[in-house]
């Protein structure tokens, strides 16, 4: 039980209205299997601001192309607030009634170390652990911290009527900044005395616009190996801040009408459009447009 304590439990609201996504505006840009790759992404050099933002649009396969960063699949890019959904599997494990182990999915390891611009976005996504004797730990930067979320429930309950995070399927936000994370997925008591109701957990850290905990229920056998959304923040800047970057106006990547943001801090800037403009603010020709 040791390791429980050291759990640092915390209790945040995990529901947060979806704001509409405004569309982009500015050059068509190329695509990969349908998906809109806008600039200062590329798949070719010469379209990309610079070689950390090449993408591969894998055409290898039968299925149609999947543009990927490294080997995780792309689901959206958005230049309007540099952020990029790639996809992830989610994680679980399955007990039988004695408590042995009938199915677990390994660790999901997240590495963005070689890729200088991404970080996680702690601003989108959560930690979400469903199932009623589960909980999920989380090592980051090199296994000096580790945190996590326990979900334990003694009766079946409806995850539609849920409102809160305790009981029903927790969620806890992320720390800001992170470029590696280890999850893992663990069991306090087997779910021997839950499995009647709740024979398996899942455990995920992902979108939390795109999840609706309604929309789940406790897991059983037949809801394992699902993707979830992971948002990544994306800077176009990663060693110097927005103050450095303007000094040189060739390199400064901030079209017309937008603003500057350190990131989390600096060093790694982003551009945003002004309120009241739209567009794509790393297009250094057209810019942001009044609307
Ligand atoms: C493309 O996808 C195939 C099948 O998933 C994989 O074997 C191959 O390594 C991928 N190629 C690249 C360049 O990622
Ligand atoms: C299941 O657990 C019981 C009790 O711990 C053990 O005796 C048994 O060998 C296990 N069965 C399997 C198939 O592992
Ligand atoms: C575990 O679940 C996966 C995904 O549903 C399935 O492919 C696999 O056969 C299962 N393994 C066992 C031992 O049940
Ligand atoms: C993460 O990836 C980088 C670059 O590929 C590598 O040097 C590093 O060892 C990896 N980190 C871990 C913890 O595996
Ligand atoms: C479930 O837990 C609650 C609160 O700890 C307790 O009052 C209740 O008796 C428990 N029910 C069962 C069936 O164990
Ligand atoms: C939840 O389910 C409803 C109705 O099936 C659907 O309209 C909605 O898009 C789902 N939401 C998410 C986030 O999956
Ligand atoms: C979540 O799903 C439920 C049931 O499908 C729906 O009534 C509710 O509006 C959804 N909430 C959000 C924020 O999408
Ligand atoms: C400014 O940026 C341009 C383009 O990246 C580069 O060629 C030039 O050396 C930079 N100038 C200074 C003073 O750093
Ligand atoms: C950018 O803004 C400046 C100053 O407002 C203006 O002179 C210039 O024409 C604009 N460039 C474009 C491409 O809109």
């Amino acid at each position: 039980m040791k390791v429980v304590h050291r759990l640092l439990l915390v209790a945040v609201t995990c529901w947060l209205r979806e704001g509409g996504a405004p569309t982009v505006a500015g050059d068509p840009a190329p695509a990969c299997g349908g998906m809109p790759v806008p600039y200062p992404f590329g798949l070719k050099l010469q379209y990309a601001r610079s070689v950390e933002f090449l993408l591969n649009c894998n055409t290898s396969e039968e299925s149609r192309p999947r543009l990927l960063l490294g080997d995780m699949p792309i689901r959206k890019i958005s230049v309007e607030d540099s952020t990029m959904v790639v996809s992830q599997p989610e994680l679980y494990d399955c007990y039988d009634k004695d408590g042995n182990l009938t199915n677990r999915s390994g660790d999901l390891f997240i590495n963005l170390t070689s890729f200088p611009q991404y970080r996680l976005s702690d601003t989108r996504n959560n930690l979400i652990v469903l199932g009623c004797d589960t909980y999920a730990l989380m090592t980051y930067e090199g296994g000096t911290f580790q945190s996590g979320c326990v979900s334990y429930c003694n009766n079946s309950v409806d995850l539609a009527k849920g409102i809160t995070c305790s009981n029903l399927g927790c969620c806890q936000s992320i720390p800001k900044g992170l470029k590696t994370l280890r999850l893992r997925i663990l069991s306090l008591d087997s779910h021997k005395s839950v499995w009647q109701f709740s024979p398996c957990g899942v455990a995920f850290v992902g979108d939390r616009k795109s999840f609706n905990i309604s929309n789940r229920t406790l897991p059983t056998s037949n809801d394992l190996g699902k993707k979830t959304d992971l948002v990544l923040d994306w800077m176009i800047g990663w060693d110097v801040t927005c103050a450095q970057a303007m000094l040189n106006w060739s390199s400064y990547a901030c079209g017309n009408n937008t603003y500057c943001n350190d990131y989390a801090g600096g060093p790694g800037y982003r551009c945003f459009c002004k309120a009241g403009y739209e567009g794509n603010p790393y297009n250094r020709l057209h810019g942001c447009q009044g609307n």
